[in-house]
């Protein structure tokens, strides 16, 4: 079964030809990103536009890669939310399009699933139950993956997301988008400990999260620090706030194993390309004989790949194509 997934729901045109929800054949990322640091944000029409313009050259490119031709694809997926409504549609009307013209299914995938399956692609002997942190420039959810088709988000941001806190943190230091590597490259080089953040755990047992303090502890660091005419030791500042923010995924991440007795932590979605999240999450799984899964750093960001081994697993590869499939922009995790 060979799937021609697309996404395209932020800022990177993807397409990606996937086997058997595990094989990836190609997996070919337009990046947006350079376009996008020039506003220091993604800006929607311009993405729609790009995605647009580049969609057709991303997938001919996708075929070439996999050495194939329309004839040997099975069925197309898509990202069908959450995300930009615009570019969204792009990928959805492609994805339409072209299984109307070819008379193969056609299947809706969300977004967050496909960061959730991303890591089937490198970890063959890797099934369900197991417990997923998405964090992403979007999202963060701890999500409960009893089966294939069975997620219950248990816990998700109540105001920024971790991705944004970061690039939101990157910005204030003058450092461009998207800010979330620049401030890994920098703390690496800073002490943690040098400044206590608040650390937010919301009630007790809650795995909700909240980072919006921590991000405007930083930013009233910063402004008091310059009202005193004192320098700002960067790096000490990136270093110290990634460790906050880190202390509550790996503590929320444990509880949620814990509580719900399951041994396994599949990490996804772009803010776990972060390597101290990583280095922090491999320890402490370790240290309570928990299996670790974090794909690479390719497999964590935004990419067609995901959509295509997600496909595999929670669609319906015999429907024929509901050309009536919309972008949802708010969509939510729905069990099929
Ligand atoms: O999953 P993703 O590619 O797009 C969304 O669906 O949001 O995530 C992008 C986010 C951005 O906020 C970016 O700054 C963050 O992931 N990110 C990182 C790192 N690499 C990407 N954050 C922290 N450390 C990194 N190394
Ligand atoms: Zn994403």
């Amino acid at each position: 079964m060979k799937i021609l997934a697309i996404e395209t729901s932020c800022d990177e045109t993807s397409v990606a030809i996937v086997a058997d929800g595990r094989h990836i054949l190609a997996n070919q990322i337009y990046s947006q990103i350079d376009i996008h640091k020039l506003y220091g944000g993604v800006v929607p029409e311009i993405a729609s536009r790009n995605h647009l313009a580049k969609i057709s050259q991303v997938i001919d490119s996708a075929l070439m890669a996999a050495r194939l031709g329309f004839a040997d694809i099975d069925a197309i997926a898509v990202t069908n939310g959450p995300g930009l409504v615009g570019a969204l549609l792009v990928g959805v009307n492609y994805a339409k399009t072209l299984a109307y013209a070819l008379g193969k299914p056609l299947i809706a995938v969300h977004h967050i699933v496909g960061h959730i399956f991303a890591a089937l692609a490198e970890y063959s002997a890797l099934k369900p139950p197991f417990i997923c942190l998405v964090a992403s420039g979007g999202h963060t959810q701890l999500v409960v993956v009893e089966d294939y088709r069975k997620l219950t988000v248990i816990g998700t941001t109540r105001d920024d997301a971790v991705g944004e806190a970061y690039d939101k943190v990157a910005r204030s230091l003058g450092l461009p988008y998207p800010g979330g590597p620049q401030i890994d490259a920098l703390a690496k080089r800073g002490d943690g400990t040098a400044i206590h953040f608040k650390r937010s755990y919301l009630e007790k047992d809650s795995y909700d999260f909240s980072f919006s303090g921590i991000k405007s502890g930083v930013l009233n660091y910063i402004n008091q620090q310059r009202q005193k005419g004192l320098t700002i030791d960067e790096a000490d500042l990136a270093a110290s706030f990634q460790e906050a923010v880190v202390d509550v995924l790996v503590d929320k991440s444990l509880m949620a194993l814990n509580n719900y007795k399951m041994d396994s932590l599949v990490l996804a979605g772009g803010v776990a390309a972060n390597s101290r999240l990583r280095a922090r999450l491999t320890a402490a799984t370790a240290q309570n004989g928990i299996a670790l899964y974090a794909p690479s750093l390719k497999l964590c960001t935004d990419n067609a790949a995901m959509i295509g081994c997600a496909a595999y697993y929670v669609g319906d590869t015999k429907k024929s194509a509901d050309l009536a499939l919309n972008a949802v922009p708010s969509l939510t995790i729905a069990n099929q």
